[in-house]
């Protein structure tokens, strides 16, 4: 059942960031999603053992950077390795946003979360936030789908 819902769900890549004091950190994220519209609400699953989950539960804040078709490599680097032993930012122009969140500049899209709400679901956690800032920052650019076989 669960490589059905893999190849019937439809999702993006997104690498999504946060800030604690000095720490800054990023994981990529397929499950991210729209919840609200008013209040603009979008919702990111993480599992409790990612270091972002700390980071996120603690700061209260986070972006959700929107990967583009051609970044499939930025969705690895952000993706295999955890912020607790490797700078996963080293090398890579990024910007701050309004709540201190990190931004990557070739990314597609950001979105600019504060944490409203949180929530267990199975072995991940459920991060309900609400958009405070967002920009495409690359419109010629297009989304880039999750695919399989671009990462497995
Ligand atoms: C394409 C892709 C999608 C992913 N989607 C998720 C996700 O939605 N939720 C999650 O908890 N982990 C997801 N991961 C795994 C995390 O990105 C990975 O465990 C990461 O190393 C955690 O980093 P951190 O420990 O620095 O937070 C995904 C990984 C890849 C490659």
């Amino acid at each position: 059942m669960q490589e059905i819902a893999f190849a019937a769900l439809v999702h993006g890549v997104y690498v999504v960031t946060t800030r604690l004091e000095d720490v800054v950190n990023g994981m990529t994220a397929s499950w991210v999603s729209q919840v609200s519209l008013k209040p603009l609400l979008v919702m990111v699953s993480i599992a409790p053992s990612r270091y972002s989950h700390r980071l996120i539960q603690e700061s209260g804040i986070f972006a959700v950077n929107v990967l583009d078709s051609t970044q499939a490599d930025l969705g690895k680097r952000f993706g295999y390795k955890s912020g607790r032993q490797v700078d996963k930012f080293a090398g890579l122009a990024w910007t701050t946003a309004t709540t201190g969140a990190p931004i990557l500049r070739q990314a597609y899209a950001y979105l600019d979360l504060k944490l409203k709400d949180t929530c267990a679901a199975g072995d991940h956690t459920l991060f309900v936030g609400e958009v405070v800032d967002a920009e495409i920052l690359h419109p010629l650019a297009q989304p880039l789908v999750f695919k399989k076989s671009d990462f497995f």
